[in-house]
């Protein structure tokens, strides 16, 4: 085969998300149930969601019905979008001071009247099982124990169990987003990366990014990052989660399986896009991430991860899981 047909010819490796979550997902339960089993503890999780943003209560339901489903237990508080910022810190600190609960979690967006930053650092940083608090984001880049954002560890996850080789390897993250980019930075640094950062002011991103061997790409836009960004037989890792409602652009992006999208858009609507141009992606990239299913499940089962670990952490209780 020539080169140029087997250029022709490259399919990428699809990293898949839910059987790395299922993985994770089970240990999670594994070490609940023998928590059970040595103890009283059954780890608790508190999730809050403000007003009535579709997207936020469907995310809000699905962590709490896996949560279920792992054996934690699990409470949604949903607030009224008029709730005032002194009324849900108020909720935050009944929360922090129950002895029940171990992990407390805002879902964001937050309407706009409600001020972000005081909500975020009024969680307990031992309970805040996001890992978006100051205090957990110091103890990040310090390499200090914490609990850790959940997108970006759900990633080193995907990477590490993959068996894709980290140290030495060249990381370029795309985003400086404070829940995803910068953390994700962080996290591969501390695996002997070398990591570059892009984001929107980088200049000619294409010859920075094309020298990854991983690419990391949250930035919000659909399929921005194309063929011409990628390094031939890099992993490419997509945060992005982009609805797109067009036939033609469905047909445009997808190449193959733009049928079974098309169908999609057919029946409810829309279909999901990520950040990177799925079609020129799988035909450069040695691995890829797809959307939906590659990094949106590992989220969720590492905020589960995280409770766990909350759980044990205030309790002075070393190690109940098998996990890596
Ligand atoms: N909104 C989008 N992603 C997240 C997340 O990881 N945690 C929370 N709390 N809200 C989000």
């Amino acid at each position: 085969m020539s080169s140029k047909q087997s250029f022709m010819k490259r399919r990428a490796e699809i990293l898949d998300g839910n059987r790395i979550a299922a993985e994770i997902k089970r240990e999670v339960k594994d070490a609940v149930t023998r928590l059970a089993e040595t103890s009283d503890v059954q780890p608790c999780l508190v999730a809050i969601r403000v007003g009535d943003d579709p997207a936020s209560s469907v995310y809000v339901r699905n962590k709490v019905r896996v949560s279920q489903e792992l054996g934690l237990k699990s409470e949604h508080l949903a607030l009224l979008d008029e709730t005032t910022t002194e009324e849900l810190l108020a909720t935050i600190e009944v929360l922090n001071g129950r002895e029940d609960v171990d992990g407390i979690l805002v879902q964001l967006p937050l309407p706009a009247h409600v001020d972000e930053r005081r909500v975020l650092e009024r969680v307990n940083p031992g309970k805040d099982v996001d890992g978006f608090h100051p205090v957990n984001i110091g103890r990040l880049i310090l390499n200090q124990p914490t609990l850790l954002p959940c997108t970006p560890a759900g990633i080193i996850e995907l990477l590490k169990r993959s068996n894709i080789p980290l140290s030495g390897a060249r990381a370029c993250v795309v985003g400086r987003s404070h829940i995803v980019g910068r953390p994700v930075v962080q996290l591969l640094l501390q695996e002997d990366a070398t990591v570059t950062v892009c984001h929107s002011r980088t200049s000619d991103l294409a010859s920075v990014t094309s020298q990854a061997d991983i690419l990391v790409v949250a930035i919000g836009r659909t399929a921005h990052i194309r063929g011409e960004h990628i390094k031939p037989g890099a992993t490419v890792v997509d945060v992005g989660m982009n609805k797109i409602t067009d036939e033609e652009e469905a047909r445009e992006l997808f190449g193959e399986a733009a049928e079974r999208r098309i169908n999609q858009i057919r029946e409810r609507g829309y279909t999901l896009v990520g950040d990177v141009h799925p079609s020129e992606a799988e035909s450069v990239a040695g691995r890829l991430t797809p959307v939906p299913g590659g990094v949106g499940p590992l989220t969720v089962a590492m905020l589960m991860r995280n409770t766990l670990q909350a759980a044990l952490m205030r309790r002075g209780i070393e190690e109940v899981s098998s996990e890596r």
